[in-house]
């Protein structure tokens, strides 16, 4: 068995989180959400680096085996850099899907939603040159992270401000959507409402789970006993709010696991 922890901005890891419970649901977890600080998609890389970077070291001190960073911009600002500086534990990063997504859709074009930093990353533009043959419309979702934050995600003002952003994507012709921020499963319902049910959605969290089961597997660390482990869930804002949401956004049935949650404001 292994201790994970999965970081994030605030609750977005937690569609990750989700993903997980459902692969490796005898794994211990914990869950660390940044939320005080979110969003980071708005911030500087500098900022976003040296910040995923304490929070990281901080996973380990508290014994973690594996780290899934469940959250695009970190990823794209600082995945290199943590991994070089804690090397001797796998560090699991999430991408926009949109290898994926060039591979599913028939006409050749595809939206990518993201934050401002993840579209603005040398990562992200690197992962683009890769793929020259797909038309890609890029949106950053300014706004929306905070509206999920607060448990908003289904409200009018999400909608509306969803409409606006999915706009150039919908008159561009886009057949094919890269969910690409963690916070974002949590909007399919409103997207599925504007786009309708024909738009193919990308969100990469079931391959990006398998990823992890490969790391253990190879590390002998993944046993699978049929059990259910711990999840402790950890925010540097409000922890009960954090165990909330995690029972009203996550399909898994938390009560079958081992729940504490609590509030840490420093991680050093
Ligand atoms: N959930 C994060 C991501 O995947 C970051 C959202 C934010 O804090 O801006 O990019």
């Amino acid at each position: 068995m292994a201790l994970i922890g999965v970081f994030d901005s605030g609750v977005g890891g937690l569609s990750i989180l989700d993903e997980a419970l459902r692969q490796l649901p005898e794994h211990d977890y914990i869950y660390l959400a940044d939320s005080i600080n979110a969003p980071y998609g708005e911030k500087s890389s500098e900022w976003i680096a040296s910040r995923s970077m304490e929070l990281c070291k901080y996973l380990v001190a508290q014994g973690c085996d594996a780290i899934l960073l469940a959250c695009n911009t970190a990823t794209a600002e600082a995945i290199a850099h943590i991994r070089h500086e804690l090397n001797h534990i796998p560090i699991i990063g999430v991408e926009p899907g949109i290898k994926p997504a060039a591979m599913q859709s028939a006409n050749g074009i595809v939206g990518v939603l993201a934050t401002e930093a993840t579209l603005k990353s040398d990562k992200f533009s690197a992962l683009l040159a890769t793929l020259p043959n797909c038309q890609f419309i890029k949106q950053a979702g300014a706004g929306l992270v905070p509206l999920i934050e607060s448990g908003q995600a289904n409200g009018e003002e999400a909608l509306e401000l969803l409409a606006e952003h999915l706009e150039p994507i919908q008159d561009a012709g886009a057949d094919t959507l890269v969910l690409g921020c963690t916070h974002y499963p949590f909007l399919r319902k409103a997207i599925r409402k504007l786009l309708g049910d024909s738009i193919n959605l990308i969100d990469t969290s079931e391959a990006v789970v398998r990823q992890l089961k490969r790391k253990l597997e190879a590390q002998g660390k993944h046993l699978d006993h049929g059990q259910y482990g711990s999840i402790k869930l950890i925010s540097s804002k409000d922890a009960e709010l954090l165990h909330q949401m995690a029972q009203e956004l996550m399909q898994s049935d938390l009560n079958q696991h081992r729940i504490e949650s609590q509030l840490v404001s420093s991680f050093r």
